[in-house]
């Protein structure tokens, strides 16, 4: 990395919660950029400097992470795909980071299966109604009943409240387990890396910089 001066304005992450910001701050540590602030899991602290490379560092929940990206208040943001569309902000998404790998789909019990053949009127229980919304209405071109939730998405079939969901699938347990199955594939997601548009040209440099020495180790991986 280009090597900082105090003057130099701090470039600001903005990490998805969870298991995607321990995958992140595993890759970053990789290629030299380390936040030994955050790893104090007493720390009640909701940002993180690292005073000498100029970065900061925040956590929060995934679907507000395209928004601080798009305000400015974050340089750079890593989220995942699924979460990129459903927001739909004005940002660059900049770098398919490899991992959180997974499908967007439309599950429910086997006997669903008929009913998105004859493109019945049928309800779709989802956390992501605009990516329900794009696939039923504009690709497949079926009138649907969309009902948002904000998780446990495959009790929808389960107590009857919708025909089927749309969801995340990872390994396929939660489904399994719930008797349901994947019905159709929407498409394929994983964590990216998104850019504030404005950033994108001021801090061209380093954040170019970021992007190459990722795209090596990505590569290498
Ligand atoms: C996600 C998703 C599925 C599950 C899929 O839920 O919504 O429920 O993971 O993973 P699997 O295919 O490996 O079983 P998450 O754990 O994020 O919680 P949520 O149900 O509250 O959204």
């Amino acid at each position: 990395m280009e090597k900082p001066t105090q003057d130099m304005r701090y470039l600001t992450f903005a990490l998805g919660k969870g298991r995607l910001a321990n995958k992140t701050l595993e890759l970053l540590e990789e290629i030299g950029i380390t936040c030994e602030e955050m790893k104090d899991k007493e720390s009640r602290k909701l940002i993180f400097v690292n005073e000498a490379l100029r970065l900061r560092f925040f956590l929060a929940k995934g679907p507000d992470v395209p928004t601080y990206v798009e305000y400015g208040a974050a340089d750079i943001g890593v989220v995942g795909s699924d979460t990129i569309l459903e927001e739909n902000r004005r940002v660059y998404e900049v770098l398919d980071l490899g991992f959180g790998r997974c499908r967007m789909c439309v599950c429910g019990p086997a006997s669903a299966k008929e009913l998105l053949q004859h493109h019945e009127r049928i309800r779709v229980a989802t956390k992501y109604p605009k990516i329900a919304k794009e696939y039923f209405y504009n690709q497949k071109h079926q009138t649907v009943d969309i009902i948002k939730l904000n998780g446990s998405v495959e009790l929808g079939p389960i107590v009857e409240l919708s025909d089927v969901i749309v969801d995340i699938v990872e390994t396929g347990s939660t489904l399994r387990e719930n008797g349901l199955e994947v019905l159709e594939e929407i498409c394929p997601l994983s964590a990216r890396m998104i850019v504030n548009q404005v950033s994108m040209k001021m801090e061209a440099e380093r954040i170019k910089e970021l992007l190459q020495a990722l795209k090596g180790r990505i590569a290498k991986a």
